[in-house]
């Protein structure tokens, strides 16, 4: 099997800033409530005529250009979100026919806030094995328009944005050492969108009720995240035969400071070697994990040969993590 390291990561955060204090003049809230018990302080929110395929095209631009990869070479496009432009088509169709990546093949994958990882894993399948040797993964979401803007318990909490990687073959004992995916569907119900499938179609009465926005059982889906962050974290390099002192950068999905705090205390890791921008952009779902990358990337936080876990959870529920020893050299074709 082929080496698959990630060789270019590109993102994109449309301009418009909503702050804490500009949520207080939405719902009953504070500043100091939604810092003190999420860490969150602004998101980012696109306009409403911007569709999360505007995002990821952005966002999969700049990584094809960081990893010098023109469109055409694209063999795969994959899409991780739950809040696409359409049911159908896939909105890595229309990523794939904007970027003109004529070639590429293209899907959605939808894993919620774990779909970034579960992207990653899929796609280094296919270069591991040779049937591809290019594969464009792009974690985009829109969350605020599946939001109640009257609920203030959900609303304040995300944000929106898109983040991408570009995977290619590299070079033995670097890229991904190890994968570790899970799903538990009993818990399928404390985080939702309801409304406009299959089970509940939408009519007027579910669009009445507010049934097409995110429903969310905040303090168990709290729990769990804090539980399996660390459990996932301490198996993924358990499988590369790493221990915790080998990390040299931790990319947790961005939902709350709490639950990475705790994540991040289960593990033992140095906090300067953890990435936290949900500060600035809320909980970007499928997005959250690939811009942290790529910040953490620009920022000169990662050098050749250091060792990356990035971890996430969402609904499903679904978990995953990855080990990546960090090289942007691909090899040549
Ligand atoms: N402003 C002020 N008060 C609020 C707000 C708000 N925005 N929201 C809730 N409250 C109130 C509640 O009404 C409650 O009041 P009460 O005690 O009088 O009933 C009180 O604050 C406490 O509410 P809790 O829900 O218990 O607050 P908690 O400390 O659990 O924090 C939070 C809530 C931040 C949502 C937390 O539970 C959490 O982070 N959960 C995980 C959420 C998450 O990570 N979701 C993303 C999953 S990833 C995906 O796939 C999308």
């Amino acid at each position: 099997m082929q080496s698959v390291g990630i060789t270019g990561t590109g993102s994109y955060l449309p301009e418009n800033i909503l702050t804490n204090a500009d949520l207080e003049k939405i719902v009953d809230t504070k500043d100091d409530w939604i810092a003190s018990r999420t860490g969150i302080k602004e998101r980012h929110i696109a306009p409403k005529e911007m569709p999360v395929s505007e995002l990821c095209y952005q966002a999969g631009l700049r990584a094809l250009e960081d990893a010098r990869v023109a469109p055409e070479e694209v063999d795969l496009i994959i899409v991780a979100t739950m809040t696409p432009d359409y049911a159908f088509p896939a909105t890595a169709c229309l990523v794939a026919d904007r970027l003109g990546a004529k070639k590429a093949a293209a899907f959605d994958l939808e894993a919620a806030c774990t779909g970034f990882i579960f992207a990653i894993a899929t796609a280094s399948q296919f270069v591991a094995t040779g049937m591809y040797k290019t594969v464009l993964v792009i974690g985009g979401e829109t969350m605020s328009k599946i939001l109640n803007w009257e609920d203030r318990s959900t609303c304040i909490l995300f944000g929106d944005g898109a983040g991408a990687a570009v995977l290619q073959a590299v070079q033995k004992g670097f890229g991904f050492l190890s994968f570790e995916l899970g799903s538990d569907g009993s818990g399928g119900k404390l985080l939702s969108q309801p409304a406009g499938g299959s089970k509940c179609p939408a009519s007027l009465e579910t669009v009445e009720k507010n049934l097409h926005t995110l429903q969310m059982e905040g303090r168990e889906v709290y729990k769990f995240a804090v539980r399996i962050m660390g459990d996932v974290s301490v198996k993924v390099l358990e499988k590369a035969g790493l221990r915790k002192e080998d990390v040299d950068l931790f990319v947790p999905h961005q939902a709350n400071t709490r639950i990475i705090d705790a994540a991040v205390k289960r593990l033992g890791i140095s906090p300067d070697k953890v990435v936290i921008n949900l500060d600035k952009y809320g909980n970007m779902s499928a997005a959250a994990i690939p811009v942290a990358l790529d910040e953490a990337v620009k920022a000169g936080r990662l050098a050749e040969g250091d060792t990356i876990v990035m971890v996430g959870f969402g609904a499903g529920l679904t978990w995953g993590a990855c080990v990546l020893k960090w090289t942007k050299v691909g090899l040549k074709a």
